[in-house]
């Protein structure tokens, strides 16, 4: 398993987030500039903020980066809790959904969904999403929160659900869902 950690390393959102900013024109990024004022006052940006404790300041070297496929250990998320990992350059959403989060999307299928998909066509195993952390709208990593348990898009306020489905905002289409199998029962390869 010391391999797997060492294949699946942790991401700074802030950073990343910066680096998609500075690929924006000038335009876009005012119009975050505008919403991100509009978010913060907010209250719902505050639980975001505490997203993802285990995000650590280190950044992947470039052979990390290039890796096609990773193997990631699922055996310490807690239900209820999420993990973010990169594979090829691109940060992933590991959730490992409750009783009552299933239900719920399980129950949004029927929802009014602007990219209308079904949470048993985004999962392989109904207890975890796997989906690529990169907001649909301009590329940001979304924080958690947002009024659908799931994430918020900091940067214009896209809203995703727990399958990862678009709910709100500027963004057309759901969180990404990479290719990835189940090697046992708590062992994924992504990739
Ligand atoms: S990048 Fe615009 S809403 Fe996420």
């Amino acid at each position: 398993m010391s391999e797997t950690k060492l294949n699946t390393p942790k991401i700074n959102v802030e950073t990343y987030n910066k680096d998609a900013d500075e690929r924006r024109s000038p335009e876009d990024q005012s119009k975050r500039d505008f919403l991100v004022k509009a978010t913060v006052a907010t209250s719902a940006v505050g639980a975001a903020a505490a997203a993802y404790p285990f995000i650590s300041t280190l950044q992947p070297a470039s052979n990390v980066k290039a890796l096609a496929s990773v193997e990631v250990d699922l055996s310490d998320i807690a239900e209820g809790e999420g993990k973010v990992i990169l594979w090829r350059g691109k940060p992933v959403f590991i959730r490992h959904r409750t009783a009552e989060e299933i239900a719920q999307v399980k129950q949004d299928d029927t929802a009014d969904l602007k990219d209308p998909q079904k949470d048993e066509e985004r999962v392989k195993n109904e207890k975890w999403l796997i989906v690529i952390a990169v907001c649909t709208h301009l590329g940001c990593v979304p924080n958690d929160g947002g009024n659908f348990e799931g994430w918020l898009c900091p940067c214009h306020g896209s809203q995703f659900d727990l399958s990862g489905r678009v709910r709100q905002g500027p963004a057309a289409t759901n969180l990404e869902v990479p290719p990835y199998e189940f090697i046992n029962e708590t062992t994924i390869k992504i990739g």
